[in-house]
Order: structure tokens, then sequence, then C-alpha cells
């Protein structure tokens, strides 16, 4: 799909390139004999979390082939390009949320952001969703919905609303801010995580690269199957503490 081109042309020349960057790096390491920082040798890599299900377990609500290229390959990519833009960094051996914060609203790490927060959102994208997902959450995230939204349905509505219309890619999200929850959307590879008045409670990926291949342009029919069948409310009660 066109609106991940970036990630989809890693090709084995900037993989390669990569891997060249990282064996100069520790190359030239250890062959100065001198003690090496974590920071030169890259040691702690961003590293790709496993799925929390089975890539076919989502179906037939998303189907194992876009698991498998939404997980394998985009947030893979996602990872893999991180990793090398941050080789011999500043930022090398940092986490990954230290990573998405210090290139965020920086023009020259633009590249560097969208892919750590890409890497970012779609692990959180996994989490909030379940083969076990839909219904509606319980216990005081119900309550919060009720006084915050009125209902459940309501919140849905929201939900949906924000999911269908963010106008190309992008996300929707329930957060909690100032003590209330909110339903936002945000574009491309935005996300709350970046402003530390909002605490990110669930997410919906809505890039075309998650849902065209079992929905084609039906962008509405996916984010219904996800708030009917695989929302994940028990994980936004425990991002809600
Ligand atoms: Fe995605």
């Amino acid at each position: 799909m066109a609106e991940n081109r970036d990630s989809l042309t890693v090709t084995r020349r900037d993989f390669m390139a990569g891997a060249v960057a990282a064996a100069a790096v520790s190359g030239a390491a250890s062959a100065s004999g001198s003690p090496v920082s974590l920071q030169t040798t890259g040691a702690r890599m961003i590293e790709l979390p496993p799925l929390p299900y089975g890539e076919s377990d989502l179906a037939p609500h998303i189907s194992q082939e876009t698991i498998s290229f939404h997980y394998g390959k985009h947030h893979k990519a996602y990872v893999d390009n991180t990793n090398r833009m941050v080789a011999g960094s500043e930022l090398a051996g940092a986490s990954l949320e230290d990573i998405v914060k210090a290139s965020a609203g920086k023009p020259d790490k633009k590249g560097l952001f969208n892919n750590s927060a890409q890497v970012w959102n779609h692990t959180f994208y996994w989490k909030s969703l379940s083969p076990k997902g839909g219904g509606q959450p319980t216990g005081k995230l119900l309550s919060m919905v009720q006084s915050d939204f009125g209902d459940f349905a309501k919140l849905k509505e929201e939900l949906a609303k924000a999911a269908v219309t963010q106008f190309g890619s992008g996300w929707a999200w329930l957060v909690l801010e100032g003590g209330k929850l909110k339903v936002e959307q945000t574009p491309n590879a935005e996300t709350p995580l970046t402003n530390p008045a909002k605490k990110p409670l669930l997410t919906i990926d809505v890039w075309e690269h998650a849902y065209y291949v079992d929905y084609r342009n039906r962008r509405p029919d996916y984010v219904s199957a996800v708030l009917d069948k695989l929302i994940n409310w028990e994980f936004a009660a425990t991002n809600l503490g």
C-alpha cells in the first residue's frame, strides 16, 4: 500500500547498510582495545516484541495474511529502521520511549520519530486487540465511561467516528487526560505518548495496511469488527490503573 511505502521499500541494501554500520561501530571499538560504552556498541537494540497471540487468532475479523504482513513486515521494518537510525548516535542504547520523546517535534529527526513512534504505536495496538476482545469494559473503567461519555454506546460511537474520519493514515485513541477519558485521532506516526498530560489507554490503527487485505476500502467495516469483536478493554483498564 502506498501510504507505507517508506517502510515497505526498506531494501536489502538498507538492511545491509545498517548491518555494515553496526559492524563498523563494534569493529572500531574492538580494534581500539579500549573499554567501550553501551552507547558505542549499541548493545541495547530496540526489539520487535512477540505478538500477544498467534497470527491467525484474530481471524476472521483480521486475517492471518494481514497480521503476517502488518507485524512481520511493517512493524519489523519500523524496528529495523529505528535501530539503523540510532546506531552510533547519542540515542544508541536509549529506550524506545526515550527515542520517541527525544525525536518528537524535531525536524532533523523526523525520520527517526516516524519509525520509532510507529514501533511504539504498533506494540500498543497489538495489545489493544485480543481474540477474546469486544464486549464492554467493567469496574472503574466502565464507571468512568459512563461519567465522561454518558454510556458505553456513546464511547463506541466516538471511537468509531475518530477511526473512520481520520483523514489518511493514522490512529484512533482512548486516552486519560486531566482525570477524564477522551477519544482522539492522530495522523501518521503521531502518538499521545509524547504529551506528558496524556496517558494512552488503547488504540486502533487506521493505516490502510491494517485492513486493506481484508476489507479493501471499507475502513468502517474494519473499525466495526475491531470494536465489536477484538478491542481489549482489559488492556485499557490495566493502563488506567
Ligand atoms: Fe500499522
